[in-house]
């Protein structure tokens, strides 16, 4: 078939292939645990329920303006203040459907075909292919040190004549890593200087551990001015649960969001006006579900790492937010879609093998489901990986038989 040179370099993306196996796998009534998941369980906040339904009753449903309704750029705006301690204008904003939409329309607008944006590795799965969607060459950077977290001098190495532009997702899905205030503050530095524009994805900002406060890019940055080359990303799906009503954000200077808006009117036009205001009911409600999430993902997080810490053979780094680890399993084995496919063939468990992030022998595991999930599924994987598990191991009445070694 004569398809695009594009549609042939694009990939379904691993993340919802696997959720398509887990419902397949549940239907069948296999008990398959999903550690792959990437959306909190809690519930939506009633105010942005409640706000939805008040439009629908109107039971008048019309176009939104491509870059969003007046009520969820006037939320955006307050929001920006709280948290970045910054006044912008409804020039300033464009609203999405989901922080997807709004880096990848920011992305339109910035990159030409055959220039480069870097991100630090291991990264979101969906930038590589953001980049070629746009003609552009996504350039992973890995820390020198093998950590997670990148110095600037491994940014500026990779920094050549083509990039155009940086993105940086602190803290970072899949590792969970926050980047310190230095590290934000030289990279802000370093694309003023060069003249690059910095696209910070701050979807995870919130949900931040152990008394941590997220880190605000414009505090270090020194034209905060129409020119500015800061473009900042959030939206409702994490925070507040709401990843099925698909809306986010982009702030950046006036002449950058009015093209992303034009290249959007021509893709979608402005995200559903009922979800828009389900995101303007979230954002100017009671907050105490984002902070009882957050307290929820923490205590997640500790009860997930007690359990890889006694697992002999993996190495992991405790993640300072977000709701996912990115654990190393090399010990068992390097190829970690094998990986992957083996514990889900075995024992049912669903991960996602560390090759679609940019880093080989890794898996990516969620805590954003029950700690019984996550109890149950490290229990699962250490029997189906320790060659000295007890032969037999039972799943409710289902009786799992080691026919491997
Ligand atoms: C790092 C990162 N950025 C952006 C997104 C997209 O979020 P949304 O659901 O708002 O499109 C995700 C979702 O998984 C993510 O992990």
């Amino acid at each position: 078939m004569s398809l695009s040179q594009i549609a042939k370099t694009i990939s379904a993306s691993p993340t919802l292939k696997l959720n398509e196996k887990a419902a397949i796998l549940r239907e069948k009534g296999d008990p398959v645990i999903h550690l792959g998941g990437g959306e909190p369980k809690s519930k939506v906040p009633m105010d942005a329920i409640i706000s939805a339904v008040a439009h629908l009753n109107t039971a008048e449903i019309r176009y939104a303006p491509a870059d969003g309704i007046p009520a969820l750029k006037k939320a955006i705006i307050r929001y920006t203040e709280e948290f970045y301690d910054r006044k912008v204008a409804p020039e300033n904003i464009i609203a999405s459907g989901g922080a997807k939409q709004a880096i990848m329309v920011a992305l339109q607008a910035v990159l030409n075909p055959q220039e480069e944006v870097l991100y630090p590795a291991p990264y979101w799965v969906s930038y590589p292919d953001m980049a070629k969607l746009c003609g552009a060459i996504g350039v992973p950077v890995y820390a020198e040190d093998g950590t997670f977290y990148p110095r600037i001098q491994d940014i500026e190495q990779r920094v050549g004549s083509y990039t155009k532009a940086v993105i940086l997702n602190s803290p970072n899905n899949p590792s969970g890593a926050m980047y310190s205030e230095q590290f934000i503050s030289d990279v802000v530095d370093f694309c003023e200087r060069r003249d690059i524009w910095l696209i910070m994805d701050d979807i995870y900002h919130r949900l931040i551990f152990d008394g941590k406060k997220p880190i605000n890019c414009y505090k270090y940055a020194k034209d905060l001015s129409e020119n500015s080359k800061l473009i900042v990303i959030n939206g409702v799906s994490k925070q507040y649960a709401m990843t099925g009503f698909r809306i986010g954000w982009a702030v950046g200077n006036k002449k950058v969001i009015e093209a992303m808006s034009n290249i959007q009117g021509h893709q979608t036009s402005g995200p559903s006006v009922v979800l828009q205001k389900a995101a303007v009911g979230a954002l100017n409600g009671i907050q105490s579900s984002v902070e009882s999430l957050r307290l929820t993902l923490e205590n997640n997080r500790n009860v997930m790492m007690a359990y890889l810490n006694s697992f002999e053979g993996v190495k992991v780094t405790k993640p300072d937010g977000t709701f996912y680890c990115f654990a190393d399993f090399s010990y068992y084995n390097k190829n970690s879609n094998k990986l992957s496919e083996f514990l889900i063939d075995k024992v049912m468990v669903l991960t996602v093998p560390g090759a679609e992030f940019g880093m080989e022998g890794f898996l990516r595991l969620s805590y954003c489901g029950t700690i019984k999930e996550i109890t149950e599924g490290i229990e699962r994987m250490k029997w189906a990986l320790d060659p000295n598990s007890p032969n037999e191991l039972y799943i409710g009445d289902r009786k799992l038989v080691r026919d491997w070694s």
